[in-house]
This record gives structure tokens, C-alpha cells and sequence, in this order.
């Protein structure tokens, strides 16, 4: 299951727009069509984000085109990932030295691919047999290179043979977790169940959960960390139920500059985003509406960061 397909010259794209009802590819030619597919989030996810952003990069100087032009233009698209700041660095880094490019947007794509595979090696070991465990958002093969993330963990608990059981997180508005984690699940075979965002502090309180897995988009030195909106409420309720929640990120999605998450950039997007859905507008048009895409957990409220490079206790 792949996101996106290097073929030498463009970059095909699975739009996740439209899934699950539509398996659509779209080719990208240059850094212009690459920057407004990650600003309208034919691709998401902060690992996904800036794979594609360092192919886009590629595409943009091949072109001809200014490197600090091209930078700029696939820098401003979505400001909380951090993967997207770390894939553009090392590539101007890569255009400065002389280095090849193409091969250097191949090394960021693989590395993360072999990052999420040791993640789920890893993350595995926290995961008991028989685990109920709720997941935020989509943190698959989608939003990676391949594999996953926190979803990559909940994969290798399935290849390992344990029996485990998902309860998938909505995730308004974009519906990140029943249109893209439901569908990966399925693929898997992995037994799921889909509820609304705000069932979950019922759940807990019924004893129904085990364990909370997420992803990251950007995380601080102290071990705070920004990720979809719910984040937090999920790891509120975690430590009111004394449940584990845990983190799964590549050490790419680390801000080596910034201590604190109050730091981090938030992202706030369309009130359209939340009050209409593929063409059905089921808010008034009139209201107000206040669509931040990302929320910042506390390293208190975290039992563990799970990266490639092993197991972080923040706190
Ligand atoms: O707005 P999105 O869909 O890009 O947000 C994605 C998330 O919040 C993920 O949890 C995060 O990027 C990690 S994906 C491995």
C-alpha cells in the first residue's frame, strides 16, 4: 500500500480525497502542483508530506527554477508538519553541496520506510496480547512511505500474530481515521470498529480501552507533541483512566530548535472544511466556525515516544 510512486520524472499521487469510495492517482510535474496538492491534502500526513515534498523540490530544479523560489512555494503549505521543514532542508542542504537530488529524495523516502518498519519492531513490545486500542487520525501507509507509524505498530502486533482490536477514531473533520484508517484496517484483516470522536472518554470509563497509539506531526526537545486535533483530549482522558498513551514518530518529525509545544505553529484551516462535506453543507453558511487542525499534548501526559531510535520517556 503506497501513497505516492516516484517514476523517474513525476510523481503519481493517490488522492485521499476521494477514498474510500475512489482509488484515483494524480501525476504532479513540477513543485507548483506538488505544493497545492499538499495545501488541499490530496496527501497528508507530516511523514507522507515531506516524502513528497522533496520529490517536488526535484521536479522544481530540474525545471530550471530558483531553489529559494521553489523552497519557498513548497515550505508554505502546512506549517505544524515538521517532516515537511525536515525533507526541504536537507534538500537545499543536498542542492548547496552539489549532491544528486533525485538520490537524495529516495534516501529521505527509504529512511522513513525503514524507520516506520523499526517503529512497529519496537512499539510492538508495549503491546499486550488481546489489546483494545483506540488510534487518532491516519498514521498508516497513507501518511508515510509505507507501513506506518503508530499504525505500523498496530500492523506488527497483527503480522506478529497477537489478537488485537481497534477502535478508530472519526477524526472530524477530514475524517482522517474512518475513511483512511478503517481502510487500511480492512486491508489487513486487522478486526476494527469506527466511533465518533467523543465516544471515546465513555469507552475508557467502561474499561473498554487498553491503550492509546498515535502518530506526531511535529514533536519539542522536552517531549511535547503536536498531532491531530483530539490529540490532547485523548491523552486527558488517558490519564484520568490510568491508560498507557503512546507516540509513534521518526526522529524526522523531532524540532531539534524548539523546547516547548507552545512553540509550535498551528495550523488553522477552512471553516468550509467543517461545516460542508463533498458539496453537502450541513452547517449554516453564516456561522462561524473555527477549524484548527492540530492540538499540542503535554509530555506529562505521555507514557512513551516510540521512534526508530528506541523507547523515549519524556517525563
Ligand atoms: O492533517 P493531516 O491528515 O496531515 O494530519 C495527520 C496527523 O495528524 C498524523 O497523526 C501525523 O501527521 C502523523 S502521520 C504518520
Amino acid at each position: 500500500m503506497k501513497a505516492f510512486w516516484w517514476d523517474g520524472e513525476k510523481l503519481l499521487l493517490l488522492d485521499q480525497r476521494k477514498l474510500p469510495e475512489k482509488e484515483e492517482w494524480v501525476a504532479l510535474g513540477d513543485h507548483v502542483q506538488t505544493a497545492l496538492a499538499i495545501k488541499d491534502m490530496l496527501v497528508r500526513g507530516a511523514p507522507a508530506i515531506g516524502c513528497v515534498a522533496a520529490y517536488g523540490f526535484l521536479m522544481g530544479v530540474r525545471k530550471g527554477e530558483e531553489s529559494e523560489k521553489v523552497y519557498e512555494i513548497l515550505k508554505n503549505t502546512r506549517p505544524t508538519a515538521y517532516n515537511l521543514f525536515y525533507a526541504l532542508d536537507r534538500m537545499m542542504k543536498a542542492h548547496k553541496e552539489g549532491d544528486d537530488l533525485e538520490n537524495t529524495a529516495k534516501a529521505i523516502e527509504e529512511e522513513d520506510y525503514q524507520a516506520n518498519r523499526r517503529m512497529g519492531e519496537i512499539g510492538n513490545k508495549l503491546i499486550p496480547e488481546n489489546a483494545r486500542i483506540i488510534t487518532h487520525c491516519n498514521t498508516g501507509a497513507l501518511a508515510t512511505a509505507g507501513f506506518g507509524t503508530a499504525l505500523g505498530v498496530i500492523r506488527q502486533a497483527h503480522y506478529s500474530g497477537k489478537s488485537i482490536f481497534v477502535w478508530v477514531d472519526e477524526t472530524r473533520p477530514y475524517l482522517q481515521g474512518s475513511r483512511l484508517t478503517a481502510w487500511e484496517l480492512l486491508k489487513e484483516g486487522i478486526p476494527h470498529r469506527i466511533i465518533t470522536d467523543s465516544t471515546v472518554g465513555f469507552l475508557m470509563k467502561k474499561g473498554l480501552v487498553d491503550c492509546v497509539i498515535v502518530g506526531a506531526d511535529r514533536i519539542t526537545k522536552r517531549g511535547d507533541v503536536a498531532n491531530k486535533i483530539g490529540t490532547y483530549t485523548l491523552s486527558v482522558l488517558a490519564k484520568v483512566h490510568g491508560i498507557p498513551f503512546y507516540v509513534v514518530a521518526p526522529s524526522s518529525t523531532i524540532d531539534p530548535k524548539l523546547e516547548r509545544g507552545e512553540d509550535i505553529p498551528i495550523e488553522e484551516r477552512s471553516e468550509d472544511e467543517i461545516k460542508v462535506f463533498r458539496n453537502c453543507q450541513f452547517a449554516p453558511k453564516e456561522s462561524p466556525a473555527l477549524h484548527l487542525a492540530f492540538d499540542i499534548t503535554p509530555a506529562e501526559n505521555i507514557t512513551a515516544i516510540i521512534t526508530e531510535k528506541g523507547i523515549w520517556k519524556p517525563v
